[in-house]
């Protein structure tokens, strides 16, 4: 591996964000694999998780596609397999996981194989929004996993913000395991699209009568409250009182369960989770100390079934609608990282092309 030449974009311990062409990856355990890595997804949390969590002096990125390199004596994956996952998060993690780099580390866990139904561009793009959406479908509410032939759930569910990628994720997931009435909110041009992947009914977030107009709706169906609502953008708008988590509340009954994407302590929402099966703890600046998430294997386990239904089905019963590939030296790549997590890219999932120019 000393010998490959490896690009890689790194969080330093005060959290700016520079290129290095120095790392190397000598130090892999017994059940991990090195991967040249050919597509590495974008999410908020790639520069967020350094700014906002204290996860330094790493290299970033989460979600990938690539070719495996060496695999462990006995794994299902082997040299020339094409390959999609995430990596483990958490304070002190080896830069060998980061994502945003030509070769990469991952254990075999964290990976499955990409099929000819799923472009390797868009499996890049998979992993972390899709077990966030599904921990929050099928753990926090409670849904069943994806069937052949899924009961109908009549009473209706509200996802905020669904024209994000956990939010696109989150009705297929929902429609797969058997809702009948998936209320969203997203943008008025985006309406006809969720429809188009399983929304019901589509309001549009900013308008001031959103609240009524839902209410209303929910009485003229007549199937019932709403029992589970997800806000799916995680807003955190001043005065909090129009932050999506808010907006949601006031949608819904007192009774429905609610899940948020981000934290929201003190709140009835909680946080479904993109990586449980291993514990991992944060220290956001200012915090008098870490934080940790506590490993949830039978969450992790049923969230991942349902990524591989995924997986399987992509194309016909899951698919994002637009993957946007960027072919950009990895001082470019940091641009289209700050712009993701700031919110400024807007719709759509972005993946990286490898190697970086
Ligand atoms: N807990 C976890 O493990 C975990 C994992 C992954 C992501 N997340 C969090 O989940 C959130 C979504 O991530 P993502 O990657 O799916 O986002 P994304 O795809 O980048 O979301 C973009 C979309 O957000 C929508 N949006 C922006 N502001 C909004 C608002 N105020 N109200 C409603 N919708 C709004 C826009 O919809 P329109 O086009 O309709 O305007 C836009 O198209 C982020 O906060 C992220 O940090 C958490």
């Amino acid at each position: 591996m000393s010998l490959l030449p490896n690009k890689s974009i790194y969080a330093t311990e005060d959290a700016q964000f520079i290129v290095r062409n120095d790392i190397h990856h000598d130090d892999l355990e017994y059940n991990e694999l090195l991967i040249e890595t050919h597509y590495s997804g974008v999410n908020p949390a790639d520069i967020r998780h350094s700014t906002l969590l204290g996860i330094r002096s790493t290299v970033v990125g989460y979600d990938f596609a690539g070719r495996v390199i060496s695999s462990p004596p006995g794994s299902k994956y082997k040299e020339g397999d094409i390959v999609a996952g995430y990596t483990p998060s958490g304070l002190g993690r080896p830069t060998k996981y980061g994502a945003h780099q030509d070769y990469l580390t991952v254990p075999q866990d964290d990976i499955f194989k990409v099929p000819p139904n799923l472009p390797k561009a868009h499996a890049a793009a998979l992993a972390v929004v899709v077990m966030t959406a599904a921990d929050a479908i099928y753990n926090l509410f409670k849904t069943p996993l994806p069937t052949t032939d899924p009961g109908f759930i009549t009473a209706p569910i509200l996802i905020w913000g669904a024209s994000s990628s956990v939010g696109i994720s989150a009705i297929q997931l929902a429609r797969a395991g058997g809702h009948k009435n998936i209320f969203v909110t997203a943008s008025p041009g985006r309406h006809a699209l969720l429809k188009d992947l399983g929304a019901t009914q589509a309001f549009d977030y900013s308008s001031p009568t959103v609240i009524e107009e839902i209410k209303s709706a929910v009485a003229s169906l007549g199937e019932g409250p709403i029992t589970h609502g997800l806000d799916a953008v995680g807003s955190m708008s001043s005065p909090c009182s129009s932050s999506s988590a808010h907006l949601l509340a006031q949608a819904v009954s007192d009774s429905a369960v609610l899940a948020s994407v981000v934290l929201r302590p003190g709140t009835k929402f909680q946080m479904p989770v993109a990586a449980i099966k291993d514990g991992w703890s944060i220290h956001p600046p200012g915090a008098p100390g870490p934080v940790s998430f506590p490993t949830a294997p039978t969450r992790h386990q049923n969230a991942w079934k349902a990524l591989l239904w995924a997986v399987d089905y992509y194309g016909t019963k899951f698919r994002f609608p637009v993957v946007e590939v960027f072919y950009v030296t990895p001082e470019e790549a940091v641009g289209e990282l700050v712009k993701v997590a700031e919110g400024k890219r807007g719709f759509g999932k972005v993946v990286l092309k490898h190697p970086f120019r």
